[in-house]
Order: structure tokens, then sequence, then C-alpha cells
């Protein structure tokens, strides 16, 4: 549905589903066997201008905003859960330049991710710091104008391929999460190795690996922002404007393994009739259908929230990236069973949805670290006398 979209909403929508079903529906299933990355489809994503969508236009960008950038990821998606995040990913790489960066970070490295010449990573989580992502030990220490950095990132989605990976390391461990500062890491850095690549059940066709760092030596310019301390917070900001985009993933995987599902059921025949006449079926395609409109209405609210700089975006954005992952998982896996035993094989791609699907559950914090969020929130805000009941005059 495109109703309450504005005009070049709806214009990127129809031009990121050219590509997605021109080239990324082709190809999809082979970067999954082979787990390789779809470089064909981010050759047409540059040649549409889609690489800089959320990047403002002062440095080589679109200037759209979080829903911009969520309407591409969505119609990505609904085509290939995997394309949809080896896009997002650059988005998330790249949000804390544009939120904290210094204009001359912002000079130097966001045009040449506008165009797509340059991907970026986001570095935040380790082996033993995923939820709790204030515990890293990854550190860097200040020798002249370099930074001297020690430790090793999990999880970077996209590391292999990124040219620039946003980092985050302690830089005073005596301050806690106020200690931590990131760093703008650049391939060819000495000291700085990509590692082992993991064998993942879905997005196969984005890499995601482990990144080392050995005295590696990255000069103090590339300090995000050229303040130290201010990386938690700039990690947590960044992630308020990134989870719609996951949500807009699993909307992408629930809509599209949805219309497979109408398209499966309306042909299948069983007991001398297409499976799509029968009642059951046909209310398990009506809850479908009413779930995946609801988790978009939303994502585009928390996005509009987001974009418009509001308070309670953290609340807004974790809920829709709760109810948006949930749905997708509860809808691909509903999907796969109306396919049957065909569902389970590779003959159709309806299985690949689910796979990828799952992930969005657990990237970007955890569902759990979502409500988290949520009800420290609500908790914050009652606290403040803001919506009590008693306000309301629900108590009366
Ligand atoms: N915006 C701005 N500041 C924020 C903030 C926000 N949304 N959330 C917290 N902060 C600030 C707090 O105000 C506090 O500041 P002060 O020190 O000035 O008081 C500081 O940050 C510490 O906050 P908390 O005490 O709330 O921090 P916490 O340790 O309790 O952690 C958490 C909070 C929400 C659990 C956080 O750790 C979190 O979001 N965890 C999940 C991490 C995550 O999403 N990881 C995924 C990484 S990316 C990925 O998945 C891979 C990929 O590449 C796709």
């Amino acid at each position: 549905m495109s109703e309450f979209l504005n005009e070049r909403q709806i214009e990127l929508k129809a031009r990121a589903r050219d590509i997605a079903e021109r080239v990324v529906r082709k190809v999809s299933a082979q970067h999954d066997r082979d787990q390789t990355y779809p470089y064909e489809v981010l050759e047409e994503l540059r040649k549409a201008s889609l690489t800089g969508v959320w990047i403002p236009r002062e440095y080589g960008g679109e200037g759209g905003g979080v829903l911009d950038l969520c309407v591409v990821i969505e119609e990505l998606s609904r085509a290939c859960g995997g394309v949809g995040v080896a896009y997002a990913v650059n988005a998330l790489g790249s949000f804390p330049i544009i939120l904290a960066g210094t204009e001359e970070q912002k000079k130097r490295f966001l045009p040449d991710i506008a165009t797509g010449k340059k991907l970026v990573a986001f570095g935040l989580s380790e082996k033993e710091a995923g939820s709790d992502a204030g515990s890293m030990k990854t550190r860097a220490v200040r020798e002249g104008d370099h930074y001297i950095l020690n430790g090793e990132k999990k999880w970077n989605t996209g590391g292999k391929v990124a040219a620039i990976n946003t980092v985050f390391c302690v830089t005073n461990p005596e301050r806690g999460s106020r200690g931590i500062s990131a760093l703008l890491v650049e391939d060819g850095m000495p000291g700085y190795r990509k590692g082992k690549e993991e064998d993942k059940m879905g997005i196969r066709c984005v890499p995601v690996i482990e990144i080392h760092f050995d005295n590696c030596r990255v000069p103090a310019a590339n300090l995000l922002g050229g303040r130290e301390g201010m990386g938690f917070k700039d990690a947590m900001m960044t992630l308020d404007r990134a989870r719609p985009g996951v949500a807009a993933q699993a909307l992408g995987l629930a809509q599209g393994a949805l219309e497979l599902a109408i398209s499966y059921t309306r042909e299948r025949q069983q007991f001398g009739q297409s499976v799509s006449s029968f009642q059951g079926i046909q209310w398990m395609l009506a809850d479908m259908a009413t779930q995946v409109e609801a988790a978009r209405q939303l994502v585009h609210y928390a996005a509009r929230v987001v974009d418009s700089g509001a308070r309670g975006l953290s609340k807004a954005s974790a809920m829709c990236k709760l109810f948006a992952t949930d749905t997708a998982m509860k809808v691909t896996t509903d999907c796969v069973q109306l396919f049957g035993g065909y569902g389970y094989c590779k003959d159709y791609p309806i299985e690949k949805y689910m796979r990828d699907a799952k992930i969005t559950q657990i990237y970007e914090g955890t569902n759990q670290i979502q409500r988290l969020v949520i009800a420290r929130e609500m908790l914050r805000e009652a606290a403040a006398g803001k919506e009590s009941p008693k306000d309301s005059g629900a108590a009366k």
C-alpha cells in the first residue's frame, strides 16, 4: 500500500521495486546458496541513485529521511532479505558520521558512501559484549596524532566488503560507557584484519565477519566527532535511527512471503479444489495480511517520529522493530506451512524467507532488549508525570 506516502516516497518505492523485480529475484537464490555478495545489485542501486537516500544533499546524498530509507528497504527485502540488509547496513554504518561526525569527516567520508563507491559497516558487538554493548573491551590508546587500537569485534555485518568501519572502543576504562569512543577505521590501515566469516542460516548474501585490531594505527583525525567519550551515546542514537530499517526489512520479508503464499494457495489443488477456497486457509491469509499492515503502519509511524526528531523516538523505534520482526517470523513460518512439504524444500523460495526473517528478531538489539528499551522509556515517562492515568482521567 502506498497510501500516506508522499510523491517522493512513492517514486523511491517504484525505483527500488524495479531493481528488486528485474535483478534481485533472479540472483537471490544463487547468492544465498554460495554466500556471495550481490555486486550486480549494488551496481543497479548505484545507477538508480539509491545508495545515498539517507545522506544529506550537501554531502552528495538524496537528503532523505528514515521513512524514505524504510520504503526502499521494504521493497528490496520483499524480493530478498539478504539484499535488504546488505543495503541497510550502510545506513547503520554511516548514521554515526551523519549524527556526530565533524564537518571534515562528513566531507571526507559521506560522498563516497552516497555514490556506493565505498561500503560501510558498524563495529559495536564483541564475543562477550552483545546485548550489554557497554561492556566492550576493544581498547584505543592515544599516541601522538594516532590511536593504537587493540581487540576484536564480532557480528560485523557487511564488514568483509566495507571500506570503512565505524568501530566503538574504550578510550577511558575508568568511565564506563562514558569512556567509549568511536573510530572510523579504513581498509589498509596497518593492524586492521578481517577474520572469520560466519556460515549463516539466512541473509547469506551479506558477509558477517569478525574483525581484528593488532596495534592498529588509526589517525586521531578519524576519532568520530573529534571528541572522546561520546561513542556509546552515538551508538545508541544510531540504533534508534537504524532499527526502523530492520523493521522495514522484516516487513518486506513478511509482505513478500504472503504474496508467494497467496499465489501458491490459489494454484494448489487438493480435494478437487484450490487450497485457497478453504475457509481455514482464508482465515490464515486474512490474519497474516492484517498483521503485515499493522506492522507497516507502526514502521511508518516510528520512521516519522525519528524524522521529526520528537522525544520518545527510542521507544517508537524499538516498538516497530519488535512488532515487525515478530510479525515477519510468524508470517513467514505460516507461509511455509501453507506450502506444505514443498515449503520445507528449496524448490520454492518460501523457506528462504523464514530463514532470512529469523535474524531480524536478533540483530540491532534482540527483541528482549527492545522490550527493555520500551519499558525503560515508559517508566521514565511515568516518573516524569506524563500520560499518567490520573492526568488522562482514566482513574476517575
Ligand atoms: N540515546 C542517547 N543516549 C542514550 C540512549 C539513547 N537511545 N540510550 C542510552 N543512552 C545514554 C544514557 O543516557 C546514559 O548516559 P549517561 O551516562 O550520560 O547517563 C548512557 O547512554 C548509558 O545508558 P544506560 O545506562 O541505559 O546503558 P545500559 O548499559 O544499561 O545499556 C541498552 C542500555 C539499551 C541495553 C544498550 O546496551 C543496548 O541497546 N544494547 C543492545 C545493543 C545492540 O543493539 N547491539 C546490536 C549491534 S549492531 C548488530 O546487531 C550487528 C550489525 O552489524 C547489524
